[in-house]
């Protein structure tokens, strides 16, 4: 009887689910969860996680399967209710791994899922050192990689966790966190325990071990860093509740406890990840004098938009990023004057036409269609910074007071609920805009059309204008060098000369330096301008060179490893950048290696 049941169980797997839209396999309309019970243990000498999950489930009347996403991990057992209960996993696609079908039935409470991650885990990144350091990033579709779940963004769970790590690591979650490593009895592992009380989606799942120590920046506020990174980082980011203070200000109460920042080893593929409570953060935005810190406010917003209204599906990304620019240029704004948010405004603006120069013209569409596609495509400057443009054309026509008070209600009212393309054009004729302005903003346009719309507001500033001037006056007569302000320049200024300027030859190159100290620089984003341009240039003396490679080699952020790799490799250096590439792919997340090996073995 057992053994016909199980027969039939596969049949009905077999034919089930071929078809997926959301990137995932999960069916939550017929059986999900709301909350996950996470116990594992994080071993550092096999770099595996060996852990069991337990969902509270969610049945209904037609409930006969729970089907979870999972990716490269080796499944051992699953309960129904406590009893062995019969699974399938099935056939692996390449992007989306495979569904690991449960049989339950209307009655069933929960399921409890024992696996082991493995080294093709790719959320993990497992860095070596004298005390080794795990962290993972699951956004977009990472999270079931090292934990099977129901992987889009418009389910949400709450969760708790109890963490195994060894006694000399700290343990941290997008949860509720311990602030120290935790005395007692000694032993060799210690158990964390976490709690994350709100529902939140799968991508905002993360977890980070290592010698990890904080220090507060306010009541609510503080940051997490290896001890030789601590003090340096909570200096850098010294305005912390400053920028929680002007978020709330803006769009209301901060939702979610408290708000760390956790300062990730250098091979962290992204600048940020908005985990709930916790974000994580490359260490290349502690340039010395703050000169970076927009990204955390970015992140930070993030904590309303995305975490709290939150992308139906990953076509609907730019609903996340466009939003989260808007919001994080008005946080600089009020931190530090719109001088500053109009130079961050503007190279937006530039970094835009520079990636539509490079997409197809039907991925710079608001609205994406990424079905068979790795949602990753979308993760580009239109969702950004297109969205950001449309916001800010909408602000302009509307004043911003009518704006704010709008967005203010969209948070309140959408708080963690999903929010789809289609949707928001509903609410924006209903809440927003009158018939004559939405006939002259044209909404579907900016949101289904290619490029931008014609009728996209101004976006400019002064003192990049006048940078763009010293460009001009440079390439004409380079000894104007001298006398340019370059000391006096922020860092958005000096970047705009260097993504800008055409230097004529290696010599002037070299001049330059020579004068300004470039590739001494420790602000990352200015170090890698100028890495570019000495490719550009045909610069392969030695000393650039070692620049080069003391770059890639220490830097795994994703944003500033594949263009280098790129550049190589249209400049005629491609056999030296498969050459960097095998030896530095090693200290890389599999997400920027990944990338890089698409670009060094695209034909
Ligand atoms: N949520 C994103 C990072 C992300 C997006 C990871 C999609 C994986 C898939 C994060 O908020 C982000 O946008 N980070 C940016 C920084 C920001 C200032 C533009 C980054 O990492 O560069
Ligand atoms: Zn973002």
């Amino acid at each position: 009887m057992k053994k016909l049941i199980i027969f039939l169980f596969i049949a009905m797997c077999v034919h089930v689910h071929a078809q997926v839209n959301n990137h995932s396999f999960g069916v939550p309309s017929e059986t999900t969860y709301n909350h996950i019970t996470w116990n594992a243990k994080v071993d550092f000498s096999k770099q595996i996680i060996v852990a069991d999950a337990t969902y509270q489930l969610k049945v209904t009347a037609q409930s006969k399967q729970l089907i979870l996403d999972c990716k490269n991990l080796v499944i051992e057992q699953v309960l129904v209710d406590g009893e062995p209960a019969a699974w399938q996993l099935g056939k692996a696609d390449p992007l989306l791994g495979s569904p690991l079908t449960i049989a339950v039935t209307p009655k069933s409470k929960s399921v409890k899922v024992s696996y082991v991650t493995t080294n093709q885990s790719d959320a993990l990144l497992w860095v070596e050192g004298k005390k080794p350091f795990l962290f993972t990033q699951s956004q977009a579709i990472l999270a079931r990689t090292w934990i099977p779940c129901q992987d889009q963004p418009s389910l949400r769970f709450t969760y708790d966790a109890n963490v195994e790590v060894p006694a000399d690591l700290l343990a941290l979650m997008s949860a509720r966190n311990p602030q120290k490593i935790q005395e007692g009895k000694s032993g060799k592992t210690k158990i964390y325990h976490f709690e994350q009380p709100k529902p939140i989606p799968s991508y905002l799942m993360a977890l980070a071990v290592g010698d990890i120590v904080f220090k507060p920046i306010s009541e609510r506020a503080g940051v997490y860093a290896t001890p030789d990174m601590i003090d340096v980082a909570s200096k850098e980011l010294v305005d912390l509740e400053k920028m929680i203070v002007a978020a709330e200000k803006l769009y209301g109460p901060y939702q979610w406890e408290r708000y760390d920042v956790l300062i990730l080893p250098a091979a962290f593929p992204f600048g940020g990840m908005e985990n709930p409570m916790l974000t994580f953060a490359t260490p290349t935005i502690l340039a010395g004098d703050k000169s970076l810190v927009s990204l955390i406010a970015h992140e930070l917003a993030h904590s309303w938009s995305g975490n709290l209204v939150t992308n139906e599906t990953w076509n609907d990304f730019w609903l996340n990023e466009g939003f989260t620019v808007y919001f994080e240029f008005r946080i600089m704004e009020e931190l530090y004057g719109h001088e500053v948010s109009d130079m961050l405004a503007t190279l937006a603006v530039q970094d835009l036409y520079a990636t539509i120069h490079e997409l197809q013209p039907e991925d710079t569409r608001l609205k994406l269609k990424l079905e068979d596609r790795d949602p990753d495509d979308g993760m580009n400057d239109i969702a950004y910074n297109k969205g950001y443009w449309f916001l800010r054309t909408m602000e302009e026509r509307v004043g911003r007071e009518k704006f704010d008070r709008f967005l203010k209600n969209y948070f309140s009212k959408y708080s963690f609920k999903v929010m789809n393309t289609e949707r928001f054009l509903e609410i924006l004729k209903s809440d927003l805009l009158d018939p004559g302005s939405y006939r002259y903003i044209q909404p579907e346009v900016w949101v289904y059309d290619e490029g931008i719309p014609r009728n996209a507001c101004f976006i400019g500033s002064d003192r990049i204008q006048k940078v763009d001037e010293w460009v001009e006056a440079y390439e004409l007569d380079a000894t104007m060098m001298k006398t340019m302000p370059w000391k006096e320049w922020m860092y958005q200024e000096q970047y705009r000369f260097l993504s800008k300027v055409k230097f004529k030859s290696v010599d002037q190159l070299h001049e330059f330096d020579a004068v300004w100290h470039v590739s001494q620089t420790g602000n990352k984003e200015i170090l890698f301008a100028w890495i570019v341009q000495t490719i550009e240039t045909g610069d392969r003396s030695k000393a650039s060179v070692e620049v080069l490679k003391q770059f890639l080699g220490s830097v795994g952020r994703r944003k500033f490893i594949s263009p280098l790799y790129k550049s190589l490799k249209t400049h005629g250096r491609q056999e030296e950048a498969v050459q960097y590439m095998k030896m530095y792919e090693k200290v890389y997340h599999a997400v920027t290696r990944q990338t890089v090996w698409g670009i060094l073995n695209e034909k």
